[in-house]
């Protein structure tokens, strides 16, 4: 995810602000920049790729003279990785520069109407149409500007901004991204994330949704939304540095469960429009849909999973027959794939070998295809022929967390839209809406109501093997959960098809053998139950992961695990959250290497 840091005071800004953005690197980026203001006029240095870079092109910052300045780091969503595209972003006079994190949903509309009043675009940013706005509203008092911009803006945004006729202000502006202000002697600053400021001062102010700052090196100024001053309380960051690196917590898969409210809404609410969905990356149209027979889904790991878990939906919604293949086995396979596929390829990193190999090979037998890809102009994005991007941010931890359920939330709405563009006349068009647009706040309330998750650790983390049941979507999350638990906390467990238990494994359940039994689909509720009545009768301990109200399920199972009430066509994106939360407290009682397990890479770019 983009970093964002600024710096007013006596010193020399550039090497404080390269050094702010060398405490967010551990964020993923992949281009950066620097906009420092000195004497009237604003400098602005841009790399692709390493801080390294921008240190060698500014001589470590010293090449630059000014005692204010703005930097950033891109993880890029609207265009590639470029010079052009990195910020900071200048306005066409050079009066402006601005650094942004977030994403401008209606960019596109504000870039057509700015173009006819005559302003031109170097990059291919949502972020550019900011900077414009603001020198288009500037008339000698910026706070003014920033309201009148911040009132043309949809989306999520923290900014930064100078302007060079006035020396030595800062402005900050927070709007659905993190952003804090640092509170210096004679210097102030501000950063997205406190791991940049904590060498330089303690003392912080927490900027809320809808607030802006003014910054200049002796003040610390903030205004609401109207631009009527705001009384702040300075807090004192007590965190040690490493701490602060992951956001305050002990590991990134912890910081990365965490953050999957945002990473879901960042995916689903810019393809939400006026009620519809819609999907304005894609070049699918209504014909291309209806000559579609069948769709193969291949992945690997938990894009796989994530691929089972929508088949449900994808199905149910669209009516297109889904097949779901792991890529190691699809491109060996000879597959029955040609002109009336659609081949939809799932991977976070976009670098998987076996998943590009299974791409090409659907490609070369004239399947259509689309990638759901979280990291932009990766190998899988650019061979697709469409590509849908999840805005996860990056993905540090091994193992996948926000990556999987920001997957299965682009399949839930998929689905949606094929519908819709094929022309099925669905009643419950407007409830699937409504329900995806409420996954992020269900997921929060499933983070919110699991607090007994590291008690149940203490209880189940020297099991010899744990099983994993459920049936339809239930099944297809168990999968993803005991992926989860073997890979991080490396006990042995295994998902089945609650129906299948009988069928042989049912012969490895004894006295105290957990069971975790995903019990949230109540059409098939009452199949699960038998399932977890079998093996109670045989000694299984029962972990349930069910509605809290769910009476049958609360009264037949030893432990509880819970999720709010979410269409069992959607919940994939909701119930995998605890299973993600045990497996993570597992591992910890375990004393495992949570975010480097052994034996694994984030990024599998051999067969
Ligand atoms: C498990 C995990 C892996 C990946 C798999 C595919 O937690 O992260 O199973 O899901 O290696 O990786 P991507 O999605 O990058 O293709």
């Amino acid at each position: 995810m983009c970093g964002i840091v600024g710096f007013t005071g006596e010193q020399s800004a550039a090497p404080i602000l390269l050094d702010g953005l060398k405490k967010l690197e551990y964020r993923g980026y992949d281009s950066a920049g620097i906009a420092v203001m000195d004497h009237g006029c604003i400098s602005v240095n841009k790399v692709t790729g390493r801080i390294a870079n921008l240190c060698e092109k500014t001589k470590d910052g010293t090449a630059v003279p000014g005692a204010a300045g703005i930097g950033h780091t891109r993880w890029a969503t609207h265009g590639a990785p470029t010079e052009e595209n990195a910020h900071p972003h200048l306005s066409n006079d050079g009066r402006f520069a601005i650094v942004h994190n977030g994403i401008i949903e209606n960019y596109l509309s504000l870039r057509e109407e700015l173009i006819k009043d005559g302003y031109h675009f170097d990059s291919e940013t949502d972020t550019e149409v900011i900077v414009h706005l603001i020198e288009m509203y500037y008339k000698g008092d910026m706070r003014d500007a920033l309201i009148r911009t911040t009132n043309r803006l949809r989306g999520s945004y923290a900014l930064g901004v100078i302007c060079s006729e006035e020396p030595g202000k800062l402005y900050a502006v927070r709007e659905a991204s993190p952003l804090i202000l640092g509170v210096g002697v004679d210097e102030n600053y501000f950063a997205s994330d406190v791991t940049a400021l904590v060498n330089y001062t303690r003392n912080v102010i927490y900027l809320e949704d809808g607030e802006f700052a003014e910054l200049s090196g002796n003040s610390v100024k903030v205004f609401d939304c109207l631009g009527k001053p705001v009384e702040k309380k300075v807090s004192r960051i007590l965190w040690d540095v490493q701490a602060a690196e992951k956001g305050g917590y002990e590991h990134f898969m912890l910081k990365e469960i965490m953050e999957q409210p945002g990473a879901v809404k960042a995916t689903i609410s810019p393809r939400i429009k006026d009620g519809k969905i819609v999907f304005e990356e894609l070049k699918l149209t209504a014909k291309d849909l209806l000559r579609i027979r069948k769709i193969v889904i291949t992945a690997c790991g938990s894009a796989y999973y994530a691929g089972c878990a929508a088949k449900y939906a994808l199905e149910k919604i669209s009516h297109i027959p889904v097949e779901v293949e792991l890529a190691s086995e699809l491109r060996y396979s000879d597959p029955m794939i040609d002109n009336h596929t659609l081949l939809i390829v799932i991977s976070q990193s976009g670098e998987t070998a076996d998943t590009i190999a299974a791409l090409k090979e659907a490609k070369a037998r004239g399947a259509r295809t689309l990638a759901i890809v979280n990291v932009v102009g990766s190998t899988v994005a650019k061979l697709a022929d469409n590509v849908v991007y999840t805005w996860a941010g990056p993905e540090i931890a091994v193992a996948t967390t926000k990556g999987y359920t920001t997957q299965v939330a682009v399949l839930c709405m998929l689905s949606v839209w094929f519908a819709d563009m094929m022309g099925i006349e669905d009643e419950n068009y407007p409830k699937y809406v409504k329900e995806l647009q409420a996954l992020p706040r269900m997921i929060q309330h499933a983070i919110d109501m699991n607090s007994s998750i590291p008690a149940l650790a203490k209880k189940y983390h020297d099991s010899k093997s744990l099983f994993f049941i459920g049936r339809n979507t239930d099944y297809a999350v168990s999968l993803e959960g005991a992926l989860k638990m073997k890979e991080i906390s490396y006990l042995h467990s295994e998902a089945y098809a609650a129906g299948e238990l009988k069928h042989g494994t049912i012969a490895l359940i004894e006295e105290h053998t957990p069971v975790i039994a995903l019990c949230c689909n109540p059409a098939i509720m009452e199949k699960t139950l038998s399932n977890i009545v079998e093996v109670k009768s045989r000694g299984a301990e029962v972990l349930a992961l069910t509605f809290r109200n769910n009476q049958k399920i609360v009264s037949v199972a030893d432990d509880l695990m819970f999720i709010p009430k979410v269409d069992p066509l959607f919940s994939a994106v909701v119930e995998i959250v605890p299973l993600q939360l045990l497996a993570y407290y597992v591992a910890k009682e375990n004393g495992c290497d949570i975010d480097k397990p052994k034996n694994l890479a984030k990024s599998v770019t051999v067969e």
